[in-house]
């Protein structure tokens, strides 16, 4: 491969957290491949910049204009989440006989690993190289007990850009004692560009043939519905907004799409999850991925007070998410995939955000 083909990374200083350690942005680029930027705070997803069908660019992620407000972000836009994405129940769970308390920071239950999860820690940065060029590998230590979570846990994320222009995040980890652990990216997208209104318009579609319904506090109940004949069949390409209000016991407990989808295929082998396309700019997203579910949601908590990096309000609505991980709760379901990392073994998670152009 031609080396000017090949990814390349530049890093500038992106200001300092409250207690002054520096913190750096991290620019990916690469010939025909759309240029993203990563902080090493939080590891948030700061922009991607990709042409529409007439070759205009624009950032299609929501974030915020500089550090100060990644600081306080409470939305997760964009940044790597962890010890555990999404919810547990109660804010507690067991294994091997003993009972973890973590803390409660979503009515009852633990949202996105807690108050202090992953999104708001300084990952170590190193720039790597590997057969695509230039990779950014972030990594964090979690210490034993930090958030209520057993065992030292190490996080590495390798970000690259790979020949189809596709990001490609590559997550690993390792702990030293029993624990449980399930890493994602909350990148929020509006595909017309972020502040450009809402993503109703937008059309989906999702590898998934069920979905894992939940109680009013959005905990899995354990079973997994069938979308079929539900405002959650997305298995052919459809209108976000087409059902998004519809009566419907979990749309209104979700205040739209706050869901978890059973992706379609073999968990640890990448394949398809989603597709979605906007017809007005003609952007598409793929979303591949290895995990055994992704989350749908429609931004259903964003009220317009947040004003944007370009100042433009993030309205109800305005962004989605496909948060690829295991199912949410797994710690307590014992019918779900197991997220439970022992001394010895690795977690492993990959996936693709595939941005193109619909012809
Ligand atoms: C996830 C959750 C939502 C919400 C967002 C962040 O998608 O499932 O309920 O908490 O994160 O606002």
């Amino acid at each position: 491969m031609p080396v000017q083909a090949a990814t390349r990374i530049d890093r500038k200083p992106y200001g300092k957290t409250a207690s002054g350690e520096a913190v750096e942005l991290f620019t990916l680029s690469r010939a025909g491949a759309p240029t993203v930027e990563i902080t090493n705070w939080g590891g948030y997803l700061v922009s991607i910049v990709a042409p529409d069908r007439a070759g205009k660019a624009a950032d299609v992620t929501l974030g915020y204009a500089d550090l100060a407000g990644y600081l306080a972000d409470t939305s997760y836009f964009g940044c790597l989440v962890g010890r555990y994405a999404n919810r547990i129940g109660k804010a507690a769970f067991s294994l091997d006989g003993k009972r973890y308390a973590l803390s409660a920071n979503n009515g009852p239950n633990t949202l996105h690993g807690g108050p202090t999860g992953f999104c708001h820690r300084l990952w170590a940065a190193k720039v790597v190289s590997g057969k695509d060029g230039d990779a950014l590998e972030l990594s964090y230590v979690s210490r034993d007990g930090e958030e209520g979570y057993p065992g030292t846990l190490t996080a590495t994320v390798v970000c690259s850009l790979r020949e189809d222009g596709s990001l490609m995040l590559d997550y690993k980890a390792t702990s030293d004692a029993p624990t449980v652990v399930n890493l994602t990216n909350h990148a929020y997208f509006n595909l017309a560009g972020e502040g450009e209104g809402t993503i109703l318009d937008h059309v989906l579609q999702l590898e998934s043939d069920s979905f894992t319904p939940v109680d009013a506090t959005l905990i899995p109940t354990g079973e997994l519905q069938p979308v079929a004949g539900t405002p959650f069949d997305f298995r052919k390409p459809t209108p976000i907004g087409a059902r998004i209000d519809a009566a419907d016991e979990q749309i209104r407990r979700g205040g739209g799409y706050d869901h978890n989808f059973v992706v379609r295929g073999t968990p640890g082998e990448l394949r398809m999850a989603a597709r979605v396309v906007d017809e007005k700019s003609g952007r598409v997203l793929e979303v591949l991925t290895t995990e055994p579910g992704v989350q749908f949601y429609t931004g259903n908590f964003l009220d317009g007070k947040v004003k944007g990096k370009s100042g433009k309000p993030y309205v109800k609505r305005g962004a989605f998410c496909l948060e690829t991980q295991h199912y949410p709760d797994s710690p307590n379901q014992p019918g779900f995939p197991s997220v439970v990392l022992r001394p010895g073994q690795v977690y492993r998670h990959t996936t693709v955000y595939r941005l193109s152009v619909a012809k």
